[in-house]
């Protein structure tokens, strides 16, 4: 089953709406890897909003599973990474007027680019993700870019408002992580994940972890971190175990609650 890596930074969205201490998103982060996350993900933004570089720092201590550094592909960030040395750095589009990340990272046109600076994050030890739209294209340069991982935007088909844009979405994301498996990448995916539209993505073959942020937060502030968390981690179950008996069709019709 894919596993689940919970993104925090809306915690310290929380924070950061007073500028004080709490809530604290190492706290959370441990709660998190206590209900059964694989792995935490962070992403400091250029205006810093939530995430500060503090919290990097504290979380690079206290994680036990794995830490997750989400970062724009510009020299200020490369090097904070290179400084706070996390497991996986996840090279993703940034763009300071937006309200989350909007769309993937433009690999194909921006190759050398990304090239270089996968091959010095790798350098210096890290695992690196590209943060891209289910797309051939973008597929095939992130392969050219020596990166470690690829991780497919899921945003389209979480705010898809018919059954029909839904299912072509599901598809699209289906005939990506094909592709993906053939050229042999490896596979993550996320955002907009929640309890409800998660499974039919869980049961997609080859998907390896699902990086899930807002909801989770948004349902550990009415159920606690550590139920909202397992919670996740029982729907991700359940979608993996759908796939054997059902088709992506079906389980986005019946099972999404
Ligand atoms: N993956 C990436 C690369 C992201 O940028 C985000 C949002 O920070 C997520 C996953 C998680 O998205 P959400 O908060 O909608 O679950």
């Amino acid at each position: 089953m894919p596993k689940l890596c919970v993104n925090i930074d809306h915690v310290a969205t929380v924070r950061q709406a007073r500028c004080i201490s709490e809530p604290d998103p190492v706290h959370a982060a441990l709660l998190a890897e206590l209900a059964g996350a694989s792995g935490i993900t962070c992403h400091l933004r250029e205006d810093r909003r939530h995430i500060q570089d503090q919290d990097v720092a504290r979380l690079k201590q206290s994680v036990k599973t794995r830490l997750n550094l989400e970062i724009a592909c510009t020299e200020e960030m490369l090097e904070l990474a290179e400084q706070f040395a996390p497991h996986m750095v996840m090279l993703v589009p940034e763009n300071r007027q937006e309200i989350t990340t909007e769309g993937g990272l433009d690999v194909a046109g921006n190759l050398q680019r990304v090239k270089d600076a996968t091959r010095r994050m790798k350098q210096s030890g890290m695992l690196v993700s590209l943060f891209i739209d289910p797309d051939r294209a973008q597929l095939d340069a992130a392969r050219e870019t020596g990166a470690d991982v690829i991780e497919l935007h899921t945003g389209a088909y979480a705010n898809a408002i018919t059954d029909q844009e839904r299912l072509a979405e599901l598809e699209r994301i289906e005939a990506a992580a094909l592709h993906a498996t053939m050229n042999d990448q490896k596979l993550n995916a996320g955002h907009g994940l929640n309890l409800r539209n998660v499974k039919p993505i869980a049961a997609i073959k080859g998907l390896r972890e699902l990086h899930i942020g807002h909801s989770i937060v948004s349902h550990a502030v009415l159920v606690g971190f550590e139920r909202a968390t397992r919670e996740m981690v029982d729907a991700i179950r359940e979608g993996e175990q759908l796939a054997s008996r059902y088709t992506a069709e079906q389980i986005l019709q019946h099972f999404s609650a």
